[in-house]
């Protein structure tokens, strides 16, 4: 279905940075508190959105940021992107800090690192054809339109659509259809990373799978590095190669996926994977496990550890301290205060003593 050869020869003539280390991309203690104002524009607080976060993305590999739904990682992913203005923290990326860079700096930028949003058709121009639609960006870059078609063409196929859809308007397609369409438009910029939030969300269990095979066939054919976020814990298993998990703003856990799938270690990673929908219907998961109430606000985040309130192992100490992220070994690491070392190391997680 793919024509990778030459798809991967037109975005590689296009590449001009070679890749020089092992991260494309490396964010270090990023943060944003939305500050909430009164009726007279008084600030009377803040929602801690993204709370000093840290993260490495390998190059041409799927970091997967996980976890509930408000617990910040849109608002990571925007900052990022610039889209909205940290109140600090450094996002390196072509050796350059892009928190740094001018108006002029930023646009370029943006073309190298593209999003996929989960409601593709708000983002697409009804009036254009598909083909239009996928085409635009380039010309809106300073391309011929001819020469941006005859691309927009190339993509159409590589998203797995037909030449035919070219002409057709993006009212007239499904939700899968207009996400592959979506694909195809970020693409066509030839990005080096690209950032995928919540982009199979809204799409059936059916089509979300091709979606997803999609986005791996592009990756791979392509040399992406991506960034995958998603509230559905399988969704990211199936994606990703390192994996975040995020908590009302902060990582709670980071590592590679299979090692926080197969062993994860932090309470909240552990309650979360207990209460995902099995896709085994005949498993059903173990009740004292299961995540219980609701994300606390960010406006008045808990004390210490942001998930004590939830947390069935929570201690007084929880309250006191903030965890930070600490090494286990094979590359995780977790944020809890209770959690022994030689223990997490060795020990399945449903025997991990936490006291
Ligand atoms: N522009 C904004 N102003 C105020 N609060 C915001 C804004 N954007 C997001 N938030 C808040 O920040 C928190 C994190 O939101 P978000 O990043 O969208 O979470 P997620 O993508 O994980 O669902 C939520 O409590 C949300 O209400
Ligand atoms: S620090 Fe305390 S509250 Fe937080 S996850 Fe560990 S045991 Fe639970
Ligand atoms: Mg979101």
């Amino acid at each position: 279905m793919l024509n990778e050869q030459m798809l991967a020869t037109a975005h590689n003539n296009f590449a001009t940075a070679e890749p020089s280390a092992d991260y494309a991309m490396e964010v270090h203690d990023i943060a944003k508190t939305f500050p909430v104002r009164n009726m007279l524009g008084r600030r009377t607080g803040g929602v801690s959105a993204v709370d000093h976060v840290s993260f490495k993305l390998p190059r041409q590999q799927t970091l997967g940021i996980v976890g509930e739904s408000g617990c910040g990682k849109s608002t990571l992913a925007r900052l990022v992107m610039r889209l909205i203005e940290p109140d600090q923290g450094q996002v390196l990326f072509r050796d350059e800090d892009l928190l740094q860079l001018g108006k002029n700096g930023v646009k370029d930028m943006r073309r190298h690192i593209q999003m996929v949003f989960q409601n593709p058709y708000s983002s697409l121009n009804p009036q254009l054809s598909v083909l239009d639609n996928i085409a635009f960006s380039l010309w809106a870059n300073g391309g011929g339109k001819a020469e941006a078609r005859s691309e927009a063409h190339q993509y159409l196929e590589a998203v797995g659509l037909p030449r035919t859809f070219a002409d057709r308007l993006p009212g007239s397609l499904s939700g899968g259809q207009r996400q592959r369409i979506a694909i195809a438009r970020a693409l066509i910029l030839k990005p080096e990373v690209v950032i995928a939030d919540e982009a199979v969300s809204a799409l059936d269990k059916s089509v979300q799978a091709q979606v997803l095979n999609l986005f791996q066939d592009l990756k791979s054919a392509l040399n992406l590095s991506m960034i995958f976020i998603s509230h559905d814990l399988h969704v990211v298993e199936y994606m990703s190669d390192e994996i975040l998990v995020m908590y009302l703003g902060r990582v709670v856990e980071r590592g590679p996926a299979h090692r926080v799938f197969a062993n994860p270690l932090h309470p909240y990673t552990q309650a979360l994977l207990a209460s995902a929908p099995s896709v085994d219907m005949e498993a059903p998961p173990k009740p004292e496990t299961l995540l219980k109430g609701d994300l606390p606000s960010p406006l008045n985040p808990p004390s210490g550890c942001r998930f004590r309130t939830r947390c069935p192992l929570a201690t007084e100490r929880c309250a006191l301290e903030t965890p930070v992220l600490r090494p286990f070994g094979q590359g995780q690491e977790a944020a809890c205060l209770l959690l022994k070392e030689e223990e997490a190391a060795s020990i399945p997680p449903s025997l991990i003593n936490h006291s």
